[in-house]
């Protein structure tokens, strides 16, 4: 898949970003940019920045940036052909026959309409005769119809054909109903048929976060097995990527905070509530793609899972996953019913509040967790206890909330909060030591399937970053100088891997006589990679850019490279381990 340079460049000439922003954002006109409040977060006052002069755009806010195709492919959560597709369309262009395939992109958008058919159909059947007795149900566990159009909630008639028959009607065929998961084949002697997925069932349907039905949750109306039947993963569909009711919350977060509930029911319940904040997985564990999904819209998440065993597991396992994608963890402990939905019914959205008023944050509950495993009324209950909580401690990264917790156990203790304090810097050695590098790699990958800039880990020396993005802001703003460093340096020299892969990018186009628009790159990075390009573009476009920073850059990179290979702390003794830590605090 290559669209020709040439394709591109009129493009970027036809759209230009004032107009392509213009319908979604009211822009202010400054005097080199135009300035307006940011789509991509909420905000009050305008630091949403749009560049005609670079065809770029940025916010201070958030870090979104981009090209013309980066900010349709943002708002319209498009993939990157399609996002230039749109725009294509939009401004009068044909897209080149040949240099691109689109019968994946034409299967989705089957897929995609075939879902939103079949979500009217089950609406509509909820409210016919047919589906009198599911809305019976849905009303008599207290959802009201509001709610019910508002998610679009349906039935799935108790028939074998019912939906088939529907979708051959507005001209689906079979195996577009097939890979939609709406249907399923079935061979019996020698003949093969397809039959209904979702057949008396109460019907979720799951919408993506450009309004497109790309999933459905089914429910049954009793006590039968299994209890939902879920849409298995499609082209247009990972569960391990989406969040039930994002759509929505992602409008309702204030104060960064999001809700996680563990069933679909919860969420609705919630919604109803008032606690509009609120999203779910999709039937499996939490996952590190989900994390950094959520991550990109909150940056404290309130766990909700249910109150039996099998809730307080998915509690502990999304914990590390939620606060390695920088997220702070809240929990509650639900008391007065086994779910949010039932305590709501139960004792009223007041009870709800007051559970998230008082809800434990992630090192409280570790801590209480660990307390419910010892007998503290006898000394060696005590010990074990106050070892697993310097453990905890020591896995936790704030200082502050290091000190307070440490001053706590001291105080119901009685023992030395200093001793509290060595005793967790001991054990933070041990875990510094014990992070495997196959962790952050793990990370990484997830980060980089997310299409989220990776997220560079400590080892990658400030004053070398600092240095590979000042290099690299001043040669976006100056192309002519690339051929001047001809050879001095290589972008296996870097040390942030982003950095590098930018590089290599911008001095192949430039060896090769091509530009390197913002436009041009989009094709290589990630829309949130050129985020990072275009906040370089416009931190360099601040300052007079000369080939002899370039050169003390390059000097700074080389130098800090030799360093970081020098370190592997797996083989430092723990006195120079020691003398590294206290280095790097400094
Ligand atoms: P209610 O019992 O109606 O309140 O359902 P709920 O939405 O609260 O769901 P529950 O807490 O029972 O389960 C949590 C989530 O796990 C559901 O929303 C589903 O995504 C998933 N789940 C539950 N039961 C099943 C099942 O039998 N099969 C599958 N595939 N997923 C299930
Ligand atoms: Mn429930």
């Amino acid at each position: 898949m290559a669209l020709s340079e040439d394709f591109l460049l009129e493009l970027r000439d036809r759209a230009d970003i004032v107009s392509v922003v213009s319908p979604y954002v009211n822009l202010k006109r400054g005097s080199k940019t135009y300035v307006g409040l940011c789509p991509f977060h909420s905000e009050k006052t305008p630091s949403f920045n749009v560049y005609p002069e670079n065809n770029s755009f940025y916010c201070f806010g958030c870090g979104a940036g981009g090209s013309a195709i980066t900010f349709i492919s943002r708002i319209e959560n498009l993939a990157y052909l399609d996002a230039v597709k749109s725009l294509a369309q939009k401004f009068g262009m044909n897209m080149p026959e040949d240099g691109y395939d689109d019968t994946l992109s034409k299967r989705r958008g089957r897929i995609l309409s075939a879902n939103r058919e079949a979500a009217k159909f089950f609406h509509s059947t909820l409210l016919s005769e047919e589906g009198a007795e599911a809305l019976d149900y849905l009303l008599g566990r207290g959802f009201t119809l509001k709610s019910i159009r508002g998610f679009g909630m349906g039935f799935a008639p108790d028939r074998w054909t019912a939906l088939i028959e529907h979708l051959k009607k507005d001209g689906f065929n079979e195996s577009e109903m097939v890979d939609a998961n709406l249907a399923k084949k079935s061979t019996k002697s020698g003949r093969t048929s397809i039959y209904d997925n979702f057949r008396n069932r109460i019907i979720v349907p799951i919408i993506d976060l450009r309004g497109g039905v790309i999933a459905f949750g089914g429910r049954v109306l009793d006590d039968s097995k299994p209890k939902y039947i879920n849409t298995s993963d499609t082209l247009i569909y990972k569960k391990s990527r989406e969040l039930f009711a994002l759509n929505y919350a992602k409008n309702h977060i204030s104060d960064g905070k999001i809700i996680i509930a563990e069933g679909y029911m919860d969420v609705i319940s919630l919604h109803q509530a008032g606690f509009k904040n609120t999203v779910a997985g999709l039937g499996t564990a939490l996952t590190n793609e989900q994390a950094l999904l959520l991550s990109r819209y909150a940056k404290e998440v309130i766990l909700s899972f249910d109150s039996d065993e099998a809730g307080q597991k998915a509690v502990q396992r999304a914990i590390p996953i939620l606060t390695s994608a920088g997220l702070k963890v809240r929990v509650l402990s639900l008391s007065g019913g086994k779910d949010p939905d039932e305590i709501i019914k139960n004792h009223g959205r007041e009870r709800f509040q007051a559970l998230i008023d008082g809800a434990a944050n992630d090192i409280e509950y570790s801590i209480l967790e660990q307390r419910g495993k010892f007998d503290i009324s006898t000394d060696d209950g005590k010990l074990g206890f106050l070892k697993a909580a310097v453990n905890v401690l020591a896995a936790e990264e704030g200082m502050l909330e290091r000190d307070i917790y440490a001053s706590r156990l001291a105080d119901e203790f009685s023992v030395e909060k200093s001793s509290i304090l060595i005793q967790v810097d001991e054990a933070c050695k041990k875990l510094m030591r014990q992070r495997s590098r196959k962790e952050q790699g793990r990370l990484r990958r997830a980060a980089e399937m997310m299409g989220l800039p990776p997220n560079r880990n400590a080892k990658v020396s400030t004053r070398a970053s600092k240095a590979e993005n000042l290099l690299l802001s001043t040669l976006l703003n100056n192309p002519d100088f690339f051929k001047k460093l001809e050879g001095s340096l290589h972008s296996d020299d870097f040390s942030d891997e982003f950095c590098a892969e930018l590089f290599k990018t911008l001095s192949d186009r430039v060896s090769k006589g091509m530009g390197i628009d913002t436009e041009m790159l989009n094709a290589f990075f990630s829309p949130d990679e050129m985020s990072r390009i275009v906040k370089l573009q416009v931190d360099g476009a601040r300052v007079v850019g000369s080939l002899d920073v370039c050169h003390d850059c390059i000097k700074t990179i080389k130098e800090e490279k030799i360093d970081v290979e020098k370190i592997n702390p797996s083989e430092l003794s723990d006195d120079d381990f020691n003398n590294l830590f206290k280095s790097i605090k400094k």
